[in-house]
């Protein structure tokens, strides 16, 4: 598959390369590409601010695309691929900003998928300093510029705690023995989180591996790592987390705790918001995982097809500045990925969990980066799904994982 992908952006590379508009000097029309907005519209409405302040030449065409994650890079890669024989109107179908998950800049930067960027255009001392790691390549160029940020955290009933005087739990073992007694007691799940086969899966996995212990490369054929993915298999073989659990996404598991079904919910801080909104208002808390968490966040590139380049450079500058990153907190719960927004002190009257959030990101770890991440992400998600299945097999399966991790990360 990777080398899929270096294949076709080498192709693209050769016959994409934009020819610039001399009459307006990289300045244009422009089309932005996300994957699908989970945040009530939110995401429209900066586009629409934007094409409410831009001329007529200037204005942003939203393209939402399916999620989760794995399911729009494909539709990006579709596209791509779709670009390699097109002919003289290609840059018609070139999607002129794309948000990437943090995990993909190496390898669409690697791909040639994307215009480089200058440090100083976007000030980015002004991010957090994980973010715009992720945004950067080994040879220390900057491809994207971080938009929206995320940390896993954990949700509670806190009606339910509070009754058993339980608080958070600070430990997995806390949480585990929480879960293994209140969820039955209530005729619920003791846990949800994202363990489908896809990128949820390989997020969740390494932030259990972590909370027992795991260095934040992971090696796969250890003692933390058995007792990580060992940890979530024994719940599902005891029934606190469900067997359903195996299929669940953000959505999924989300719905699952929304509706009352879960003690605790592994997920992002967007579902703080819609719980907000929800009828267990009132009867939640978001804390921070027990362990670190996996720095997840969207940031937002230039294709190298564009051929206005200027504008999409100055869309970013709207779309990542603080008035935007502002109304995407207050309104949908996406973390800011600018660092004074943490220390706004009218934000963090009127948003407490401001906090939260911070702790988690300032201790979250970035999943290594590799140009091969897809390839990786994908035997891993392999091995941990197969473990949790069947947890007779886990001891093979992660014994297993270290080489095909080793094989993956070299493109083989
Ligand atoms: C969230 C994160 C992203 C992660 C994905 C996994 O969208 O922001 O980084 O890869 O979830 O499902």
């Amino acid at each position: 598959m990777a080398r899929w992908l270096v294949l076709v952006a080498v192709l693209l590379a050769g016959c994409v390369a934009p020819t610039a508009d001399p009459a307006r000097d990289g300045q244009g029309r422009i089309t932005f590409v996300d994957s699908w907005d989970l945040s009530k519209r939110q995401i429209k409405q900066r586009v629409d601010e934007w094409n409410a302040r831009a001329g007529r030449h200037e204005q942003v065409t939203y393209v939402p695309l399916p999620s989760p994650t794995d399911a729009y890079r494909a539709q990006l890669m579709a596209r791509a691929q779709d670009l390699v024989g097109a002919r003289g109107d290609y840059q018609a179908q070139c999607y002129d900003v794309m948000t990437l998950d943090v995990v993909w800049t190496a390898e669409f930067a690697e791909a040639g998928y994307l215009a480089p960027l200058t440090p100083a255009e976007f000030d980015v001392d002004r991010f957090l300093p994980a973010a715009v790691e992720s945004s950067t390549t080994g040879d220390g160029r900057l491809w994207a510029v971080p938009w929206r940020a995320d940390a896993g955290v954990l949700y509670y009933r806190s009606d339910l705690l509070s009754a058993a005087h339980e608080v958070s739990p600070p430990t997995w073992s806390d949480l585990e023995r929480i879960a293994e007694s209140l969820g039955p007691a209530n005729g619920m799940a003791g846990y949800v989180g994202q363990l489908d086969r896809y990128e949820g899966l390989t997020v969740n996995a390494l932030e259990a591996v972590w909370a027992h212990g795991g260095g934040p490369v992971p090696q796969w054929d250890s003692a933390e790592a058995r007792a990580g993915i060992g940890a979530l298999a024994r719940g599902v073989e005891e029934g606190w987390i469900p067997r359903d659990a195996l299929t669940y996404d953000e959505s999924d598991s989300l719905r699952e705790f929304a509706e009352g079904r879960a003690v605790f919910l592994r997920n992002w801080p967007y579902a703080r918001a819609l719980l907000e909104a929800s009828p267990l208002k009132g009867r939640f808390g978001m804390a921070a995982l027990p362990g670190p968490a996996a720095l997840g966040g969207w940031n937002v590139a230039v294709s190298r097809c564009s051929k206005h380049q200027a504008t999409a450079r100055k869309f970013i500058r709207f779309l990542t500045g603080e008035d935007s990153q502002r109304a995407l907190l207050e309104q949908a719960g996406y973390p800011p990925t600018l660092r004074a927004l943490y220390r706004e002190p009218a934000l963090n009257a009127r948003l407490p969990h401001l906090g939260v959030l911070r702790g988690a990101l300032v201790t979250a770890r970035n999943r290594p980066p590799t140009a091969h991440y897809d390839e990786v992400s994908r035997v891993v998600q392999g091995a941990v799904h197969a473990s949790l299945r069947n947890p007779g097999s886990l001891d093979a399966e992660l014994g297993q994982l270290t080489s095909d991790v080793t094989r993956a990360l070299s493109g083989r």
